[in-house]
């Protein structure tokens, strides 16, 4: 049987989330979206409650959450500020490819720190030439004696500016395209210089650096699954991490649709309330359809992971759709809004800048839609509602 009911556990989870998101986040979004301040407290805050710390495998000191658990959070923390939400999820982007790759020792150490203390750590995939086609990259490994020597530059880095480790892909074999790219966990030295801090059209609380690697030498311990696989580690990772970014975006989404409801009952225009109109009530009903079934997705995206099913398939679907259903929601309660709405003093138009960011990181709607059109095509990530034989989805494998 299928059911959608949360047990207490999920819901106390989820509740100790949307109180976070209320009491911590809300309060500081608007004026540091102004400002594209750095939301040092909340981040200490959320350490403090385990929301920083929800990626940390039980065995290294975390909670030992399960990926639905994580997607009921991160729904949460877009609703409060997706921001601030990005800087908090960052972490578990940066952590995903040292917990699948990485060794015993560097998991102990690595994941003991984040437990410790409110450390960050970040994902270092893109570069200015090499977006969505990752195996485009320049950044070199080069291996002399016991040590590997990182150079290049990644841009785009949440939170970049601020971070203790940074998860590093590079080529360590130039002319194996894809196949020659390693996966390494470098932590902040004086060789890692952070060269720009992007001006954002939204989420402005999240710090977007460009991040130069310089001579940065690293011991051969921190390579993060085998030499020249990081492609398919980076790959992994983002199975993992789409659903979480899938909620953030049904988050913002809800939020909308939240105050674009609420606008739309107190706003009285030719006498009524304009819900009267079904101009207005319809926008309102296709908003809350298509959060609906974008947390359908999404949940289906992190239950699969949480039974060790490949995910890459419904993962491009919950984030193209959320993603764009985020867009779309934020639009249309500016539209509710009407004028007021383009205006800062209300709360709808940094959903709107907000939201266009949730259609390009952690891979465009364009790239999840070839994503999809891969798998359906080629009949992977088959199951029940999408295959005609019936057959079993693919297990993903333990490791890169
Ligand atoms: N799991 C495991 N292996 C996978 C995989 C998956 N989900 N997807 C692909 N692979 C494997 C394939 O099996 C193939 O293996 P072989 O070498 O054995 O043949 C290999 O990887 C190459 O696969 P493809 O041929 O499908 O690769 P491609 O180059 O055609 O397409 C892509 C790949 C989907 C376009 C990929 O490059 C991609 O996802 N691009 C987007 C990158 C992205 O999301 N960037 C965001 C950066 S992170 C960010 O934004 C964070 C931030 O800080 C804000």
């Amino acid at each position: 049987m299928v059911d959608f009911t949360l047990t207490d556990e999920q819901r106390a989870i989820k509740e100790m989330a949307h109180d976070f998101a209320e009491k911590e986040m809300r309060p500081v979004a608007a004026e540091l979206d102004k400002d594209g301040g750095w939301p040092q407290e909340v981040l200490e805050k959320s350490h403090e409650v385990g929301i920083l710390t929800t990626h940390v495998p039980a065995e290294y000191g975390g909670p030992g959450m399960s990926y639905f658990d994580g997607v009921l959070i991160e729904e949460e923390l877009g609703w409060g500020c997706s921001g601030i939400g990005t800087s908090i999820a960052a972490n578990g982007l940066a952590s995903a490819p040292v917990a699948i790759g990485g060794s015993e020792e560097l998991q102990k150490q690595f994941f003991g720190e984040l437990v410790e203390s409110p450390k960050l750590a970040s994902f270092c995939l893109t570069e200015p030439d090499a977006g969505s086609d990752v195996s485009g990259m320049k950044t070199t490994a080069t291996k002399k004696g016991d040590k590997y020597v990182i150079n290049g530059s990644k841009c785009f880095i949440t939170n970049g500016g601020y971070a203790d480790y940074f998860t590093v892909y590079a080529k360590t074999d130039k002319d194996a395209g894809h196949r020659g790219i390693s996966a390494f966990l470098v932590p902040k030295d004086d060789t890692v210089v952070v060269d720009k801090k992007e001006d954002k059209m939204g989420q402005r609380a999240s710090n977007t650096a460009t991040i130069t690697f310089n001579e940065t030498e690293i011991p051969e311990g921190n390579l993060l699954g085998e030499e020249n696989h990081g492609f398919k580690l980076a790959m992994m990772t983002l199975d993992r991490t789409r659903p979480g970014v899938a909620a953030m975006a049904v988050g913002i989404a809800r939020a909308a649709f939240e105050h674009a409801s609420e606008y739309s009952k107190e706003r009285v225009q030719f006498g009524m309330p304009i819900a009267m109109n079904q101009g207005v009530s319809f926008l309102i009903a296709d908003m809350a359809t298509k959060i609906e079934a974008a947390r359908l997705l999404v949940w289906k995206s992190a239950v699969m992971l949480d039974q060790g099913q490949r995910n890459t398939l419904i993962c491009s679907h919950a984030k193209r759709f959320a993603a764009d259903t985020c867009m779309e929601v934020t639009t249309d309660a500016v539209q509710v809004f009407g004028g007021y709405g383009y205006i800062k003093e209300y709360p709808v138009e940094k959903l709107m800048r907000d939201a266009k960011l949730m259609q390009l990181y952690e891979g465009t709607s364009q790239i999840q839609r070839l994503v999809i059109a891969k798998e359906v095509l080629m009949g992977r990530g088959a199951d029940e509602a999408t295959s005609s034989n019936g057959s079993a989805p693919e297990k993903e494998p333990a490791t890169a």
